[in-house]
This record gives C-alpha cells, structure tokens and sequence, in this order.
C-alpha cells in the first residue's frame, strides 16, 4: 500500500509535500472510522485531496476532519471543520471492548489505551474507584472489562453530551451492575464520597491539581491510590507535579509514597501528558 505521500506526490506542490502529516488519529472500527488530523495552512488548498487519498488507504474512513493545534475549554475539545463526509460518530474498538463516541463533540484519545489498559491492570479485586473527569467513561469501561472482581466505579462528567456516552457505553459493554455515571461537575458532588474510594483517577491534565484536596478526602480511612495526570515539561518531565502532590498533601495532613511515574502521551512541542500514581493516607 502507498502512503499518503506517494499518493499526493502529484497533486501537492513539491516544497510543500513533506507538510503532509505521516501521522493522524484514526477513531473507530470496521463499521466506520473518522481521522482526524492537523495540517499545515500551506495545504488549505489540498485538503479534500489528502481527505480522499487517506480514504484510499484506509478504506473504512467514513469522515475527515481537520483539528486545532490544541485543545481548548472545560470539555477539552479541538476546533474541528469536516474536510470530507457529515456522519463523525462511531463505535470505537479497544482492547475487546467498545466505546461510542462522536469525537467532535467529547475528548476522546486513542492514544490513551495503553495507559488505560496499564491502570486497569493494576486494579485489586473488590475495590471502590472513583473516576473523575470521566468523558465517556473509557478508562472505567477498561478496568470493569479486565478486573471481573471489581466493586464498583463512580464516573463524574460535566459534559453533557460525554456523560450521554458513557451512560451508553456501560450498557453497550454490560457493566450496569458496575458502573454508575453522574452528570455534574467534580466541585458539586465529589464531596458525597468522603471516604469511599481505594482509588480516584484525575484524567484532567490541565487543572487537576486544583481539585487534588478533594481526591485526597474522598479516600477511605486506611488510604488509597491516586493516578494524578499533569503536564511535564521535557527538561523536568515529573518535577511539576510532584511538587503540587507534596504541597497539597502536606498541607492537608496526608502521608503520600510514590508508586509510579509515566510519560502517557505527547502533548504539544516538548510537553508531555505525565500521570502520578500514589499511595495517600490521612496522617490525623
Ligand atoms: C481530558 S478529558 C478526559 C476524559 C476521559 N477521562 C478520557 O480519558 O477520555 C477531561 C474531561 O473532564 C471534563 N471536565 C472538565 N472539568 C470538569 C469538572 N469540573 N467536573 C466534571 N468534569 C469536568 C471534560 O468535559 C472532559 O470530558
């Protein structure tokens, strides 16, 4: 199969041709499949060629959309404009289990299965997990997939539109007896869990830190596990982040021991998505 390259070699000017990306988020499965990607301006005047030649290659692609460089507001979502087709949701699949999703409207990253795969596995039998920042709830759908023996996983989303999946995805993967999902924002509820958690996820890079004293209250007693997502710079990838974490734990009174340091995925030019795991215990 040609790459994308090579198709365009004719169609693209010359010294624009090493603009067209080699990479692009490919959302979906067999039944259809959005790409998205960014592209340079130089190539405004290409883009329904490169839209038809990544069809080529990828014979499922249902749509093409074009993305901002970065993410923007509370629901963390690119500007998109569709380049080729109109229908962006789909049913993507990951690791044996399903998840809906129209990617214009939600966060959604597939470059983030791994990372979910990763905490899933590192789930107990019979524990309470609290999930904020929840989207269309992936990372609780991975862990009740893998950890049969789970308790039960709270999901907290403010976006409407993502907590309307996820209430879809836990039923599209049969977990109902295992998640619950609550539509709202983390500040308004969190405070219903005090104590109830063996592990809370933060999946919101940009300003989980300003609700880490409340993750901290909503574990139990004896303590729990806390995966604090941040992002690092590539000089001092995890200094940030463990600063917030030893800050707020001490000024809060909580004991905290580092268990795991992680390079999720790329962020922007030498910035990195970076997640945290640690223990955490009241001290008194
Ligand atoms: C980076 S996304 C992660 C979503 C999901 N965990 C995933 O991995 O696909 C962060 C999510 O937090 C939601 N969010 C942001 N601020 C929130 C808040 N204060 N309360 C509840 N949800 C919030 C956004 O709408 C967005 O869906």
């Amino acid at each position: 199969m040609p790459t994308l390259k090579e198709i365009l070699r004719n169609i693209v000017p010359e010294q624009y041709i090493d603009l067209v990306p080699s990479s692009f988020d490919l959302i979906g499965s067999k039944a259809g499949q959005v790409a998205i990607l960014a592209l340079d301006e130089r190539l405004t005047d290409y883009e329904l060629e490169i839209a038809k030649a990544i069809q080529k290659i990828h014979k499922n692609v249902k749509a093409v959309v074009k993305r901002s460089e970065s993410r923007k507001g509370e629901f963390r979502l690119y500007d998109y404009r569709l380049i080729l087709g109109n229908d962006t949701e789909v049913l993507h699949k990951e690791y044996g289990y399903y998840l809906k999703l129209d990617p214009l409207k939600v966060y959604f990253s597939p470059r983030d299965a791994e990372d979910r795969i990763d905490i899933a596995k590192s789930t107990k039998p019979l524990e309470r997990i609290l999930y904020l920042f929840s989207g269309i709830a992936p990372y609780a759908v991975a862990i009740a997939k893998i950890n049969h023996a789970i308790s039960k996983i709270v999901c907290i989303e403010k976006n409407e539109v993502a907590h309307k999946y996820a209430v879809e995805n836990v039923r599209l993967n049969k977990l109902e007896d295992k998640i619950v999902c609550i539509n709202a924002d983390v500040k308004d509820v969190i405070h219903e869990y005090l104590n109830f958690a063996d592990r809370v996820l933060m999946t919101l890079p940009i300003g989980a830190w300003e609700y880490l004293e409340l993750a901290l209250a909503a574990l139990k007693k004896e303590g729990g596990i806390v995966h604090f997502y941040h992002i690092g710079h590539e000089e001092n990838l995890f200094e940030d982040a463990l600063k917030i974490i030893k800050n707020v734990c001490e000024a809060n009174s909580y004991s905290y021991q580092i268990l795991k340091q992680k390079v999720v995925s790329d962020y922007s030019p030498r910035k990195y998505k970076v997640r945290i795991d640690f223990f955490s215990k009241r001290l008194k």
